[in-house]
Parts: structure tokens; sequence; C-alpha cells
């Protein structure tokens, strides 16, 4: 049996606090919270557990502190391997997360130790990997220039969802990426095009000709565009909206897993928009993550 490809994901680990409001605090108002949850989230812990558990292989290299070790559990509970991640001494990112009663949401984003990267962490990542694996990466660590660049040295194959977005990224080596999966709003602030999503996603492949570009629509599905033409899949309807937390971390994992065990293009970007609309419908980032049978029960 062929050994699959390593995924190393250099991602955030968070601690999210979830706030359940009417709606999103405006400023200068107090509102009541009628729950307060504790959650393992950040969009690298996120993308790794919805990776596992689309059966991919899958390492996680990320910095912790005293107060994150319990984040780790549930990774290796979903088959990840966690060697990669270092306890330290500065304190866990931490996430204050809203949810209002339409399942939107708001952030407010304190980094810790996923911004204390320095280069032995980035060997860390490189030392383990070999030729043509993959490393996935979010935006919220430091150093992520650097570690493109040492990487495509290496001979990994480069795997990036800019989120969240800043100016920073146009400063990357992104003609060194593979794959790039971008929302609507991080598509637009890319590519510099305000315009019609078909539009936005054509400027994206002009300026990244060799890269599987993607781009999510929330509710209305997905654009793929590659050398071999764009395809589109839409977001089935699975019930009431509960938490979009996560959602685009679950359709990041499960996309990701299947266009690396060489799913065919429509039917990888088919499930992973399934295992995204299974995930609005429960509370919380990882625990809203589907399992792989959910997600074929569904399709
Ligand atoms: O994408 C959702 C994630 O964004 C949350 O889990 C939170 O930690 C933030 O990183």
């Amino acid at each position: 049996m062929n050994e699959k490809t390593v995924i190393h994901n250099a991602g955030s680990l968070n601690i999210d606090d979830v706030f359940r409001t009417t709606h999103i605090v405006r400023p200068g108002e107090t509102i009541p919270s009628r729950t307060l949850d504790r959650y393992p989230g950040g969009k690298g812990l996120n993308q790794s557990t919805a990776l596992a558990r689309a059966g991919a292989a899958i390492r996680h290299i990320g910095k912790i502190g005293d107060d994150g070790v319990f984040l780790k559990e549930g990774l290796v509970a979903d088959g990840a391997d966690v060697s990669g991640i270092e306890v330290g001494e500065v304190p866990t990112g931490h996430a204050i997360i809203q949810v209002a009663d339409d399942g939107e949401n708001a952030i407010v984003l304190f980094g810790g130790a996923n911004q204390a990267w320095d280069t032995t962490d980035i060997e860390r990542v490189i030392g383990a990997a070999k030729t043509g694996d993959v490393l996935l990466m979010q935006n919220e660590i430091n150093g992520m220039a650097e570690l493109m660049e040492r990487a495509a040295a290496a001979g990994m194959r480069l795997a990036l969802n800019p989120a969240p977005m800043g100016p920073e990224v146009q400063n990357y080596p992104l003609e060194k990426l593979n794959w790039l999966v971008v929302n609507e709003i991080e598509g637009r602030e890319l590519s510099g095009l305000d315009d019609s999503d078909e539009l936005v996603v054509a400027e994206l492949h002009r300026r990244f000709p060799d890269t599987v570009v993607v781009m999510t629509l929330g509710k209305k599905g997905a654009i793929r565009s590659d050398k071999n033409g764009v395809i589109h899949s839409s977001f089935p309807d699975v019930g009431p909206i509960v938490d979009t937390t996560g959602a685009g971390d679950t359709f990041m994992g499960y996309w990701l897993a299947g266009e690396v065990a060489g799913l065919e293009a429509e039917a990888c970007l088919r499930r992973a928009c399934a295992a995204g609309a299974l995930a609005v419908t429960r509370p919380g980032a990882t625990t809203g993550i589907p399992m792989l049978t959910e997600v074929e029960a569904l399709l």
C-alpha cells in the first residue's frame, strides 16, 4: 500500500471563548451573553482537525503556552501528529468570539504564542518534511514569508489560506503556491478587484497561473480555477445556520485532503462544500467539523 502524503500544518492554536448574543455588539453598547463556552480553535488547529477527519495524514506544528496544553487532546483523538507543537513561556493565542442569533460571528484575536515563531520553528517544519510533502499555512503566525521561501526551496508543495487577510500578504512569495484558497473578501483584497466572483478568480488565476485557486462564496458555494478551466460547486442546504465559525476552515481541510489524495476536482469541491454546510449547523469551530462518514452520507 502507498504511504499517504504528509500534510504539515504550520498553524495557529487558539483558545476560543464563545459568547452567544442576539446580535454583534455595536460601538459603545453593552449586551448580555446567553452562554459562554470554551472551545479549541485557531484557524490552524481547525484545519488540522478537518484534514484529520477527512482522512489525511496531518502533522501540526505550532506554539502554545501552559494554558493551552489541552488543545492537543482533540487533535490526538482525531489522529493528528502533535509532536511539532511546542509548549513555551508565551501564553496561548486567544479568540473572543461573539456568535449572533443568525449564526454570524465577530472575532477579536490575541496572537500570543502564534506570533512568537522564530527561525528554529521554521527549521522544525522543514526538518521533518520530505520532498513532495505539503505545507499548509494560514495567516495567524508570524514569519510567513521566510517559511514559504524555505519550504519551497526544500521541495515542499505549498497551500495557503491567507486568513485573516492583511496587507502583508501581498509581500509573501505567493507565486510559489500550489494551492491558494480565499473567501470573497480575501479574494477581492488580494486581486485588487471589486468585481464579480468570476472576474476576481480570473484575475487571481492570471497572477498565479501555476496555482490552483479556490474562492469560497459563503452560501453560494465555491469556485475552483486552474489551467484546465473553472468549475463551481454549490453549498447544500442542510438546516438552519447555528454558527458560521470555522466553516471556512472545515472547507479548507476537506478540500486540501481531497486534492492531495488525488480526488477528482469536481468531487473534491463538492465534498468540501458539503463539509462546510454541515459545519454551520453546529456550534463551535472544531466541535462543528463533521466526520467523513457524515459528509459522505450527505453526498
Ligand atoms: O476561523 C475560525 C477561527 O478564527 C477561530 O477558531 C478563532 O480562533 C480564529 O482564529
